[in-house]
């Protein structure tokens, strides 16, 4: 008798605990306010179910503790970085790997080697920190996702696709000498964690090759892209994610990676490269920023987790408990009727404000709302991505965002099926209780990045 189980269960057993504090309503409340009711000021003590970011917060496994007890710290040529850059290198194909102590570091020093003021640094949609690093630069970050990547209800399979027509329209007006980079985010973060098909990665490929035009990768989700090219892609289900993987670097110049993503670690991060010159000056600032390019920001144990922790990310068992975790609060929230970024993506599930709070203007930061009201209501802290976040101009003034989303971002491998359920209970509550939601006002902010540190009073 063959038995083919529906459940998708952990592909791991927990032998290392962590407690997570309850706390009464009126502890919460007291919380939030001592915090200038922003999540971003809670202390985590005061949060359940911990859902702010995926980044640096997964659980490492036997292997990865194992392997950092055994790190070489030496400062030049450690056993641990020859250990690190072949994994990068067996991964992803790039002959340099420069570490750097997270993924922002290396977008650092990648345009402040490669881009010019008065350049264009194309992407699918800039991470935060990537667009800030090609503005410092002196540069300009031009999204160019595909149409339904702005519209939260389309189904696409591959949401996170780059809008190739508009990459070659920009490519032909502004030529190579104003385009010092092509970019492309995988998975797409800012756009909800949609993946990038392969097909839409070798067609960017080519645009870029044929006008001479580097090609560099935000690998930061590699995996979890790889595993929705098995899945959904025509014609690739037959080979592993690794195999995709390798398939989409291969068509790149190098990339930029935070290895508090699918590298599973707490933090550090790599830029890799093909081009021998290109990577000889990157190694010279990541001297100046970072630290010798054996270690590059990181202690030896950090690049030993990473070594172990990039081919953990591979797994399949793995992948597939970890996208049907996400799909799973997705498929019960969308059974409830609560509006929210469709497909699901990867490591987060994006809520619509907008669409569940229509009695919130943008600029009484709806999303904002409902996510307080999910930690007031069962201690679970998840982030803004709405006009906090990116309503205030250069100038001053205040401008709706494209989005009012509420993102809840998993940790990789710390909460359970129980912990989802709960999670759900939650969600479901505060959309029922919706009407009574209040919008907030900004009593304090500062003049970049003001969701930090902002400080807000319901109204
Ligand atoms: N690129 C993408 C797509 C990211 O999501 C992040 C970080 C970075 C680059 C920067 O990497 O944090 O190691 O410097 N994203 C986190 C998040 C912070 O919450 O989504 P980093």
């Amino acid at each position: 008798m063959t038995f083919t189980p529906r459940t998708i269960i952990e592909p791991f057993r927990i032998r290392s605990v962590e407690p997570i504090r309850f706390t009464t309503e009126a502890q919460r409340s007291a919380a939030l306010t001592a915090a200038g009711h922003n999540p971003f000021q809670l202390r985590s003590d005061d949060v359940l179910i911990d859902l702010l970011t995926d980044s640096g917060t997964g659980a490492m496994s036997a292997k990865q503790w194992a392997g950092m007890l055994a790190s070489d710290e030496s400062y030049a040529g450690a056993r641990s970085f020859y250990r690190f850059e072949s994994a990068v290198r067996d991964i992803t194909g790039f002959r340099h790997v420069l570490p750097t102590h997270q993924g922002r570091a290396a977008e650092h020093i990648l345009m402040s080697a490669m881009v010019k003021p008065g350049q264009i640094v194309p992407n699918n949609t800039h991470f935060d920190t990537t667009r800030a690093h090609v503005e410092h630069a002196g540069g300009e970050a031009r999204d160019l996702p595909i149409a339904e990547a702005r519209q939260p209800r389309a189904l696409h399979p591959f949401k996170g696709n780059m809008d190739v027509e508009a990459l070659e329209r920009l490519v032909s007006a502004e030529g190579r000498e104003r385009i010092p980079l092509i970019m492309l985010t995988v998975t797409n973060n800012s756009g909800g964690g949609q993946p990038v098909s392969l097909e839409n990665v070798r067609a960017v490929s080519a645009v870029a090759r044929r006008a001479g035009i580097p090609f560099i990768l935000d690998a930061c989700r590699f995996a979890e892209n790889a595993w929705f090219i098995h899945t959904r892609e025509p014609d690739h289900e037959s080979r592993t994610p690794r195999d995709i993987a390798r398939l989409v670097f291969e068509c790149a110049d190098g990339c930029t990676m935070s290895a508090k993503k699918d590298g599973m670690a707490n933090i550090g991060g790599f830029l890799a490269l093909n081009d021998d010159a290109l990577a000889a000056r990157c190694r010279t600032l990541e001297i100046l920023t970072e630290g010798f390019p054996t270690y590059g920001g990181m202690a030896g144990y950090d690049l030993e987790a990473i070594a172990q922790g990039l081919w953990e990310a591979l797994d399949p068992d793995y992948l597939r408990y970890r996208v049907r975790s996400i799909a799973y609060l997705g498929d019960k929230l969308t059974e409830a009727g609560v509006p929210l970024v469709l497909p699901t993506g990867g490591h987060a599930v994006y809520l619509d404000a907008a669409a569940m709070l229509p009695h919130i203007p943008a600029l009484e930061y709806p999303a904002w709302s409902f996510n307080n009201a999910l930690y007031l209501t069962g201690g679970v802290r998840g982030v803004e991505i709405g006009s906090v976040m990116f309503g205030r101009r250069p100038d001053g003034s205040e401008q709706p965002a494209a989005m009012e989303l509420v993102r809840l971002a998993f940790p990789r491998r710390v909460y359970t099926q129980s912990h989802v359920d709960y999670l759900a209970e939650v969600i479901l509550h505060v959309h029922a209780e919706r009407a009574q939601l209040r919008g907030y006002r900004i009593v304090e902010e500062q003049p970049a990045l003001r969701h930090f540190t902002a400080r807000l009073e319901p109204r």
